[in-house]
């Protein structure tokens, strides 16, 4: 996990975790209290055990007697149960509430959809010109409510980041929305929550909560095209790149390749993460993944590269460039 990522439901970074998290704490001090409960009536229970053997006499001085002791036990025990469950149930209502009403105002807009085993995110903008994609990290600004719609392309898959919010369902042909907001910087982590076939551990999600005006900067470059290389290794890497299947399936914008059935590349050497939160971004991570995807990610979509070495090389180069 990179330095300062997180991913506790303990550690809320917003009013929906936070609401989650007092939920979370009102359940364990109820369960806790069930516990020392019945481990106390138990200690009790078995002082008071009649101690006999075999030899001994049944006791049978109870039978026939009225207990007004047990009965008193009894009718306690099933006030407490009905009393604590009630509690339970009204402060999950009181949550669900309160999970409701976050104020929506000004709230940006992000299409998130899930792949196997990838996460695709488009920034929605009123301006057509300012909608953008990317893929496995989100940037979000620090007090501005974000709303999520979830989508999936394949099989069900589920967003959860859980410094943020709980868990909500991505079902193919169906779309959800889920809503929270960032009161603290910091990078979160999200995983994927719903088994969706062999890479599913491996589908991590960063989210990204920065000060609005470093979030600004961010989506400002994320709006534009891919810079032109310039040094000639680069440059061959580009050639390399639309030449070879890469172009089939990621998108390069300001570039010919624009194939959706991966993520899109056109900022890749902005992100901490490749692979869906599986490996480094660097050089050498990301030369060892081109190569050979199948070996670090079993069963990912993305087939194996026998480039020559030196067009690798350059390929690599070429995708350090996409700042
Ligand atoms: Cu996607 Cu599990």
């Amino acid at each position: 996990m990179d330095e300062g990522s997180a991913l506790s439901a303990l550690v809320p970074a917003g009013p929906q975790a936070a609401h989650i998290h007092t939920l979370w704490l009102v359940m364990l001090a109820v369960c806790a209290l069930v516990f020392a409960a019945i481990l106390g009536a138990l200690a009790i229970a078995m002082r008071r055990a009649p101690c006999g053997d075999e030899t001994s006499e049944p006791d049978t001085s109870m039978i026939g007697n009225d207990e007004p002791a047990v009965r008193r036990a009894v009718t306690f025990g099933i006030a407490a149960s009905a009393a604590l469950l009630i509690t339970l149930l009204v402060t999950s209502i009181v949550i669900e509430r309160a999970l409701a009403q976050l104020p929506l105002r000004d709230a940006l807009h992000i299409r998130l959809t899930g792949h196997q085993w990838w996460w695709e995110a488009t920034y929605d903008d009123a301006k057509a010109a300012n909608v953008f994609t990317t893929a496995n990290e989100l940037h979000i600004p620090v007090g501005r409510p974000i709303v999520l719609t979830l989508e999936a392309e394949d099989v069900i898959h589920s967003f959860w980041v859980p410094n943020l919010h709980g868990k909500k369902d991505l079902v193919p042909g169906r779309t959800a929305t889920i809503a929270f907001r960032a009161d603290a910087a910091g990078t979160f982590r999200g995983q994927c929550a719903e088994f969706c076939g062999y890479q599913h551990a491996n589908m991590a999600l960063m989210v990204i909560a920065e000060p609005p005006e470093r979030y600004e900067r961010w989506a400002a470059a994320a709006r534009t095209s891919a810079p032109q290389p310039l040094e000639p290794l680069a440059q061959r890497g580009q050639q390399v790149f639309l030449q070879s299947t890469c172009a089939m399936c990621h998108t390069i914008v300001g570039t010919p390749a624009n194939g959706r059935r991966a993520p899109d590349l056109t900022h890749v050497a902005s992100r901490l993460r490749i692979g869906a939160g599986t490996l480094h971004n660097d050089p050498v991570t990301l030369s060892a993944w081109i190569a050979d995807p199948q070996r670090i990610k079993p069963g990912v979509h993305m087939p194996a590269h026998a480039l020559p070495s030196a067009d690798l090389q350059a390929l690599v180069a070429y995708l350090g460039t996409l700042k």
